[in-house]
């Protein structure tokens, strides 16, 4: 089948070049013409693993081509995927629609025969309909199908999720429509993934009910970890105990800094405000947003506590910056409000990231960056890590830069307990 994507981000350049790899030809499509530039050298505009190799083998074979024009390839694709931004709307958090009606207008100038055109961007329940009311009245003859599939992979496991989904969501009524959609996603059905037809709205609902509840169970374990803190339980084996329980699973019961990402927040946030629009409010998950928002800031007093009440003077190294590992991705990233408010209560920082100093630099002017881990804590009076990058794992077995810290406050990572939880933090030990 012939596909075009519309966005060449994250979402769309994995979904594009997973694509390719089924067998489909691609061309992905961007406004941002140094990417595609970027692209047509080879070289990657995110870090995503695995993601080189894949674009480079599809490239190499035919399958896949970038573009900054959208006439071409929209005219002749069989299904055209929109997969541009949805930020929140600076003022009052709305998912800001922009982009995708901006899409919808070019696609519908450059339609040919029936296409169906893929809404893969999370969007607010009834934005279909508006994208379909969209090209209809720029083109009332178009044959065209417009269906919401929406998105559910992670960054940093990007396409490994693409391949291995837990499921495929398609809201569409339109058979033409479903049994495009079913070509499209062929060898994921072979290998039985499941494939879940609904309505369109349904399916935009999906999307922002599954993040939300996400990020309530990520919420729940942080307010239960202050809660072990008081009583002197271990939140590790609380989460343990309860995970282990099928109705409730494992995932997503890491304590740590709060939630944060391109996707979390604003996804939470639209849902809110959807909720407020229809009636039907969504209490849960404004708690839930209330709650992380302070558990950042909190996370820094957690800091001045265990080096005992000031941070003036003190420098605090950070480790890990990126809003979760195996990404480069700062949008929204914890460790922007954790840092701030370190700087507000008076330390100085030094931080590292594997792959996310490049980004942090233009959000996080301020602060000194290290070329490593341990040329990072080299010297300090306390090391938070935040990211919970593979890579940071091993550095407490007597690595020569985290010598004399011990954990005082929050999770600690353990060297014996093979896991480190974000926002460890370790303080010198006193000299007594
Ligand atoms: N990032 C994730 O992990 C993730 C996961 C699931 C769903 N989503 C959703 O997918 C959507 C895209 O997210 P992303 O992180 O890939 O965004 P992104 O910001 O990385 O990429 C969006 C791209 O769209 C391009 N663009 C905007 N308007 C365009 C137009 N008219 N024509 C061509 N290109 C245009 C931009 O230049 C940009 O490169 C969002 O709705 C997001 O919520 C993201």
């Amino acid at each position: 089948m012939r596909v075009a994507t519309i966005g060449t981000g994250y979402v769309g350049l994995v979904c594009g070049a997973c694509l390719a790899d089924f067998g489909h030809h691609v061309i992905c499509i961007d406004k941002d013409a140094d990417k595609i530039a970027g692209l047509s050298r080879g070289e990657m505009p995110i870090y995503e693993p695995g993601l080189h190799a894949l674009v480079h083998s599809n490239v190499r074979e035919g399958r896949l081509e970038f573009s900054t024009g959208i006439a071409g390839a929209v005219g002749q694709a069989d299904a055209v995927f929109i997969a541009v931004g949805t930020p929140s709307r600076p003022g009052d958090g709305h998912a800001d629609l922009s982009y995708v009606y901006t899409a919808a207008r070019e696609i519908a100038a450059a339609l040919g025969g029936f296409t169906v055109v893929v809404i893969k961007s999370t969007v607010p329940v009834g934005t279909g309909d508006e994208v379909e009311r969209i090209i209809r009245e720029a083109r009332p003859q178009a044959d065209v199908s417009v269906v919401s599939n929406p998105e559910f992979l992670r960054e940093g496991a990007g396409i490994r999720d693409f391949k291995h989904p837990d499921r495929i969501v398609v809201g569409s009524e339109d058979e033409r429509a479903r049994d495009i959609m079913a070509e499209l996603y062929r060898p994921l059905y072979l290998n039985a993934a499941p494939m879940l037809y609904t309505r369109r709205r349904t399916a935009e609902l999906i999307k922002y009910a599954a993040n939300a509840f996400l990020a309530t169970k990520i919420t729940f374990i942080n307010e239960i970890a202050e809660l072990c803190e008081k009583v002197g339980a271990d939140v590790q084996e609380v989460a343990r105990g309860i995970g282990l329980d099928n109705r409730i699973g494992t995932k997503f019961l890491h304590t740590g800094p709060g939630f944060g990402g391109s996707c979390f927040p604003k996804d939470a946030l639209a849902l809110i405000k959807i909720g407020q629009d229809h009636e039907a409010p969504l209490r849960i998950v404004e708690t839930v947003m209330a709650v992380n928002d302070q558990r950042k800031r909190a996370m820094a007093r957690k800091v001045a506590v265990a080096l005992g009440g000031d941070l003036r003077g003190k420098t605090i190294a950070v480790l890990g910056l990126t809003f979760k590992p195996n990404t480069d991705d700062m949008r929204e990233a914890p460790s922007i409000s954790v840092i701030t408010a370190l700087k507000d209560l008076g330390a100085a920082v030094r931080a590292y990231d594997p792959a996310g100093m490049e980004q942090a630099k233009r959000l996080l002017p301020d602060i000194t960056y290290a070329s490593s881990a341990y040329a990072c804590a080299d010297g300090v009076d306390a090391l938070v890590i935040i990211t919970e990058w593979e890579q940071f794992i091993l550095l407490s077995r007597g690595g020569k830069g985290l010598s004399g810290l011990r954990g005082c406050a929050g999770p600690i990572p353990e060297p014996h307990r093979g896991r480190v939880t974000p926002t460890g933090v370790g303080a010198k030990v006193p000299a007594s």
